[in-house]
């Protein structure tokens, strides 16, 4: 698949481009296209561009962008509509000493459905930390997947499949996406209060 991560020259965004990498044909996407370019060294056969033109090339796309900038970022990414469109966007303040969960109304996923209308957009990725993607290889992680129909769940979990050592659960509709964005400051809170390092969700089933 070719797929254009946006945010690519972050540090979530990069740790996914690198995994994808694989066993995909990656774009990395930014506001700045030699900043693209110069991500795309450190991703085996990428190629970079800004977010038109990432999206443009594209099968599949995924956002790693801070919350604040979606509206900036979908402006400048029109040629998204029409595609898979994965976000892994938590949105988080700091309060009190403690990450909470800070969204305008619903979530960034149904936010992101509603500037892109006609899309299959789907949230996933959002509990992994992008620690744990720096490592060539890393435990095996659950991948929380909300989206709205069976085919969209199926084209976004073939992705997830495609980094070695994730699993994709469907978790339900989009408006399940909070849900799903609520347990990274849980996760981050947890880490910190506990001296664990970075934690990723593994669901453990009676028949494991
Ligand atoms: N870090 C993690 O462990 C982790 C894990 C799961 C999910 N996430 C989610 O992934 C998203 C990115 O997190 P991150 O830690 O990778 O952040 P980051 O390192 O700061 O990267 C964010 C990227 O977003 C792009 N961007 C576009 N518009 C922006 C704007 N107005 N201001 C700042 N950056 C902008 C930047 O790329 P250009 O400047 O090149 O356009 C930048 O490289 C967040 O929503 C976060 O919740 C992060």
């Amino acid at each position: 698949m070719k797929v254009a991560v946006l945010g690519g020259t972050g540090k979530m965004g990069n740790g996914l481009a690198r995994h994808l990498s694989r066993n995909n044909e990656v774009i990395i996407g930014s506001r700045d296209s030699a900043r693209a370019e110069a991500a795309a060294k450190g991703v085996p056969g990428a190629k970079g561009g800004d977010y038109s033109a990432a999206c443009r090339e594209a099968d599949a796309v995924v956002l790693a962008i801070p919350y604040d900038a979606l509206p900036e970022v979908v402006g400048l990414a029109s040629e998204a509509m029409g595609k898979l469109v994965i976000s892994a966007i938590n949105p988080m303040k700091m309060d009190s000493g403690m990450l909470v969960y800070a969204v305008n109304g619903g979530s960034a996923a149904e936010e992101l459905a509603r500037l892109l209308p006609g899309s299959r957009i789907a949230t996933a990725f959002n509990n992994v930390s992008a620690t744990f993607l720096q490592r060539e290889e890393f435990p095996l992680i659950d991948v929380l997947v909300a989206c709205d129909t069976k085919e969209t769940y199926e084209e976004a979990a073939r992705l997830v499949r495609t980094i070695q050592n994730m699993r994709p659960l469907y978790a339900g509709p989009l408006s399940q996406a909070g849900t799903i964005e609520r347990i990274t400051p849980l996760e981050l809170n947890v880490a910190k209060l506990n001296g664990t390092g970075s934690l990723g969700p593994r669901f453990v089933s009676r028949k494991d």
